[in-house]
């Protein structure tokens, strides 16, 4: 039996519908700009997000660094939070390729970097540091929706105090989404109103939105224009990659506010595991969910990957353990993930 793979949002398949897309797709040469599908996807994503422009690139981290250094020069210094990607996983990319400085903080319980913490981490204009110029946040973080009101705060005080605000929104529109269904309103809309808080955002498509690879960083036309020479330098000038770019337009038209059925199955699979005493669960806001072992059962966490693999259910566990539910996890998969890991914790 295929195995119910919770590791990540990034594991899952191109659906008929958007294999047929790229497999139609017109193509040219995007690094001579003749791409009609990569222009179509990044007017698209401009659009909806209300920015000018857009730039299509292969990942997530490659959307990250190009923002982050469009925004910076050698010796600039860019706030971030301990736990976000554009800090902690890109390999330290913005420093390494740019030379620029990351000031990483701790986060608050709802994922938020504290106001006074980021006011008092802006350098003074004094040669002993490195020049602040950017505030990076990102929506959701670990799967939590950013409260708007604290990034509507966050974003006024970078403002005030001359700095860019870059959102990696690798997944902007789980938090749209779950924003929405809070709201009562519009998944696109909340997307919308999020993303214009900041001078740049970069978005996945390759996460919970389902296509196979791809995101954009958007922003005002000048930054792209910066933007598009350092994803040149690293590499990521890509030819037809429109067969990609149909991909992700697919999922924009079509994926979008199917990300709802991956936070109720997320919240499904906390509810089962809700009475196993060893387990400390933690309520899902959206498509991840984090698990801690409690008490005794944590020497026996080396044990419990390996175990619902056995079992045919996999998941990660590098700081905490994590689930995350996507467009190729259903509720029987589900049902299975809560069965093996109560069988778990039965033995
Ligand atoms: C929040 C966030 N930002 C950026 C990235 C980087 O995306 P990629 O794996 O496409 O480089 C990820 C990847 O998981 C992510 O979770």
């Amino acid at each position: 039996m295929k195995p119910v793979d919770l590791r990540s949002d990034t594991v899952t398949q191109p659906t008929p519908g958007m294999r047929a897309a790229m497999a139609s797709a017109p193509l040219g040469d995007d690094v001579f700009g003749d791409d009609p599908s990569v222009n179509a996807l990044q007017e698209k994503i401009a659009g909806m997000l209300g920015f000018e422009a857009a730039l299509f690139v292969p990942t997530g981290t490659q959307g990250n660094l190009c923002g982050i250094l469009s925004h910076c020069q050698r010796g600039d210094e860019y706030i971030v939070g301990q736990m976000q990607h554009c800090y902690r996983w890109e390999g330290g990319g913005a420093a390494v390729f740019g030379s620029v400085q990351p000031q990483p903080l701790e986060h608050q319980a709802d994922g938020s970097l504290a106001l006074a913490a980021i006011e008092a981490a802006i350098k003074p204009d004094d040669p002993h540091f490195a020049r602040t110029r950017l505030l990076a946040l990102e929506n959701t973080l670990g799967g939590k929706v950013i409260p708007f009101d604290y990034l509507q705060q966050a974003t006024a005080l970078a403002r005030s105090r001359g700095l860019a605000a870059h959102l990696d929104g690798a997944r902007l529109f789980n938090a749209a989404v779950a924003q929405a269904a809070v709201n009562g309103s519009d998944a696109r809309a909340e997307a919308r109103r999020i993303a214009g808080l900041f001078d740049s955002v970069s978005v996945c498509f390759s996460k919970g939105l389902g296509a196979p690879v791809g995101s954009a960083l958007c922003g005002p036309k000048d930054l792209i224009a910066r933007a598009r020479r350092i994803r040149k330098m690293a590499g990521g000038g890509m030819r037809q990659a429109g067969v990609l770019a149909a991909a992700a337009s697919y999922a924009l038209d079509h994926q979008v506010e199917r990300l709802a059925q991956d936070h109720a199955l997320a919240l499904r699979l906390a509810e089962g595991l809700q009475g196993i005493e060893a387990l400390q669960v933690e309520p899902p806001q959206t498509n991840i969910l984090f698990v801690d072992l409690a008490g005794a059962a944590r020497e026996r966490s080396a044990e419990l990957l390996p175990f619902l693999a056995a079992q045919g259910v996999l998941a990660t566990g590098l700081y905490r353990l994590r689930f995350v539910t996507h467009h190729d996890v259903d509720a029987a998969g589900i049902e299975r993930a809560v069965n093996a890991i109560r069988s778990f914790f039965r033995a």
